[in-house]
C-alpha cells in the first residue's frame, strides 16, 4: 500500500509522514511547496511530488505513477488566507477536495482521510455544546469550505462505497507552524518565546481556543485510518482538544514559566477575536471519536508545552 499525503510539506502533513517513514513506510507528499524542517533530514525516506491540488491531471499522474491507494488529504489554504482570498481557497480547498476524491473514485483507492477543522461550526448553534450531528453553519469562507468537503466526502461513501473518513481538528499547536490562521498564537507564542523574540497575541487574554498538540493530531489521523470499518459510524469525528480549552493568559504564564525571558503582549485584532469568539465557548463533544476508534488526546498543557521545548531544541541540534 502507497500512501499519499497531500499538503505533506505542511505543519500536520510533515509530522504525519515523519510517523509514517518511521513506521517503515515510503510515503509519497504532494504539495505547491518545498519540504522544511525536521522532515527534509528524511529526504529519501519519502517522495515530494510538487503539484497544485486544484489540476486533476497533475494529481492522477502522481497517483499513477506511484500506484497511490490510499490518502490523507490535508493540502489546502487556512483560515486567514482563505478570508482574505477566498477565491484561491476555493480552487485549493473545493476543487482540490473534488479532484483528490475523483482521484480516489478513478482508481478505485481503498481510503481518503480527511482533515476537517471544528470552524466548520459557528455561533449560531442551538446550546452551547457541540457534537457530531450539530448543524454546521460556518461564517468564515475557510469553514465554508471545510464543511463542502466533509460534505462531499460522504457522498462519495454512498453513492461510490469510497472509505471517507474525517476529523474536525482544533487548533493544533507544535514546532514549525509556517501558516498563518485564527489561533497560530497557540504556537507562535512559544516557538517565539524559544527563539529569544517578542510576540504579540493577536486575540484577547481571555480568549480560549480548543486546541490540540500536533503529535495528537497525527496520531488522531493514523488511528482513524487504522480503525476496523464495522467500527466507523460516524465517519466525521470531533476532537475536542484539550479539556477544558485554556486561555491565551494561561498559555502565556505557563511558557513564561517554562521559558525566562519570554517577551509576551497582547494587542486583539478586531478579525482574529470575532473568528475565535464564536468557538471559544464551545463545548466539543468528542464522545463517537472515543467508542469508535479509541481516541483520547494524551498531551494537556503543561506536557505540550514541555514536549514542544524538547522537539524545537532536537531540531537545532
Ligand atoms: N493547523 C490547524 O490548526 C488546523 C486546525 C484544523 C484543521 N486543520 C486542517 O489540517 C490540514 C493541515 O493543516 P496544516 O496546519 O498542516 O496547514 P499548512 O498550511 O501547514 O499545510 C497545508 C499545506 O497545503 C499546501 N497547499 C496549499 N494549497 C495547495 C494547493 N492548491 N495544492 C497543493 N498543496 C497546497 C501548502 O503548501 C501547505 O504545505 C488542513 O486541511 C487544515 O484545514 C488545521
Amino acid at each position: 500500500m502507497t500512501t499519499l499525503i497531500t499538503g505533506g510539506a505542511g505543519f500536520v502533513g510533515s509530522y504525519l509522514a515523519r510517523m509514517l517513514v518511521e513506521a517503515g513506510e515510503r510515503p509519497v507528499l504532494f504539495d505547491i511547496a518545498a519540504v522544511q524542517g525536521p522532515l527534509a533530514k528524511l529526504r529519501d525516506r519519502f517522495v515530494l511530488e510538487t503539484g497544485n491540488l486544484a489540476h486533476l491531471p497533475v494529481l492522477m499522474d502522481c497517483v499513477e505513477k506511484y500506484g497511490i491507494d490510499r490518502i490523507f488529504h490535508l493540502g489546502g489554504m487556512l483560515s486567514l488566507p482563505s478570508e482574505q482570498n477566498p477565491w484561491g481557497a476555493f480552487d485549493a480547498n473545493v476543487i482540490g477536495t473534488y479532484n483528490v476524491l475523483e482521484a480516489a473514485r478513478i482508481k478505485r483507492m481503498s481510503q481518503v482521510i480527511y482533515g476537517s477543522s471544528i470552524a466548520t461550526y459557528s455561533k449560531d448553534i442551538p446550546g452551547d455544546e457541540i457534537d457530531d450531528r450539530t448543524i454546521q453553519r460556518p461564517s468564515s469562507f475557510y469553514g465554508v469550505t471545510k464543511t463542502f468537503g466533509e460534505l462531499l466526502g460522504r457522498f462519495y461513501h454512498r453513492k461510490f462505497g469510497l472509505d471517507f473518513r474525517g476529523v474536525r481538528l482544533p487548533s493544533i499547536v507544535g514546532p514549525g507552524a509556517r501558516t498563518a490562521h485564527m489561533s497560530i498564537y497557540n504556537a507562535w507564542a512559544i516557538e517565539h518565546a524559544l527563539k529569544g523574540l517578542p510576540y504579540v497575541l493577536e486575540c484577547a487574554p481571555e480568549t480560549r481556543c480548543p486546541a490540540l498538540y500536533y503529535k495528537d493530531a497525527a496520531r488522531a489521523l493514523s488511528m482513524l485510518s487504522d480503525a476496523e470499518s464495522g467500527r466507523i459510524l460516524t465517519r466525521i469525528y470531533n476532537i475536542a482538544g484539550i479539556t477544558p480549552p485554556f486561555s491565551a493568559s494561561e498559555l502565556v504564564a505557563t511558557i513564561e514559566r517554562k521559558i525566562p525571558g519570554a517577551r509576551l503582549s497582547f494587542k486583539p485584532d478586531p478579525v482574529v477575536v470575532e473568528l475565535l469568539r464564536e468557538l471559544g465557548s464551545l463545548r466539543i463533544n468528542e464522545a463517537c471519536a472515543g467508542l469508535e476508534w479509541g481516541w483520547r488526546a494524551a498531551y494537556p498543557l503543561e506536557e505540550l508545552v514541555d514536549d514542544f521545548i524538547e522537539e524545537f531544541h532536537k531540531t537545532r541540534s
